[in-house]
């Protein structure tokens, strides 16, 4: 019963479109409509400006987060706490707020994996940033992290998580599988977008 509960509020809670709020009411865009098309802070920068991508950002992860440091309250087995982080990412991909349409969940993924394993996450967000340094590209940083998260999970001895950390390296990709084509192409939108 506690973990049916625990994945329930983390779902709704992972539902929360942030950046289609923040882009609506702050900016008065939908992020859904311009741009990469994501809702995710990435896209909101890159419409709306580094500030409101921020705001984003810091919102998205702290829906990952929270459910599951809530839920470690109660709840001890690895499996079990798995399944409510699983439960906020899927929640970000399939919003039950916007028809079951969501984002690519790289920023709760970030939430949901420091609240399990904080220095896999920190490790792996590192080489996230170092990758979007040296090639520009927010996607290739998010690519990064997802390969780097089952690795560090090893590195790190927490070997209870790295199942779920190999699933949701899948969703990810799959997630990007359009930022992939565009890379692959030489056309992967800039983060900033240009000035008209
Ligand atoms: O976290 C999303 C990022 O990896 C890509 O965002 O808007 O460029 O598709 P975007």
């Amino acid at each position: 019963m506690a973990l049916i509960i625990g994945s329930l509020i983390a779902y709704i809670l992972g539902s929360i479109p942030f950046g289609l709020v923040i882009g609506k009411t702050l900016c008065n865009i939908d992020p859904r409509e311009d741009g990469s098309k994501n809702t995710g802070a990435t896209n909101v920068a890159r419409l709306c400006g580094t500030k409101y991508g921020i705001i984003t950002l810091i919102l998205d992860v702290l829906k990952g987060m929270l459910p599951v440091l809530f839920a470690a309250t109660w709840i001890e087995s690895h499996l079990a706490l798995s399944i409510v982080a699983l439960a906020a990412i899927l929640g970000h991909v399939y919003s039950c707020f916007m028809n079951f349409k969501g984002g690519k969940a790289v920023a709760t993924t970030v939430g949901a994996f420091f609240a399990l394993a904080p220095w896999a996450t920190v490790f792996s967000a590192a080489m996230c940033l170092a990758m979007v340094a040296l090639t520009g590209h927010v996607s290739m940083g998010s690519l990064t992290f997802a390969l780097a998260l089952p690795v560090f999970m090893i590195l790190t001895g927490n070997f209870g998580y790295v199942p779920v950390a190999l699933i949701v390296m899948v969703i990810l990709f799959w997630r990007h599988k359009e930022n992939i084509r565009r890379l692959a192409h030489g056309e992967e939108n800039p983060w900033i977008k240009p000035k008209e």
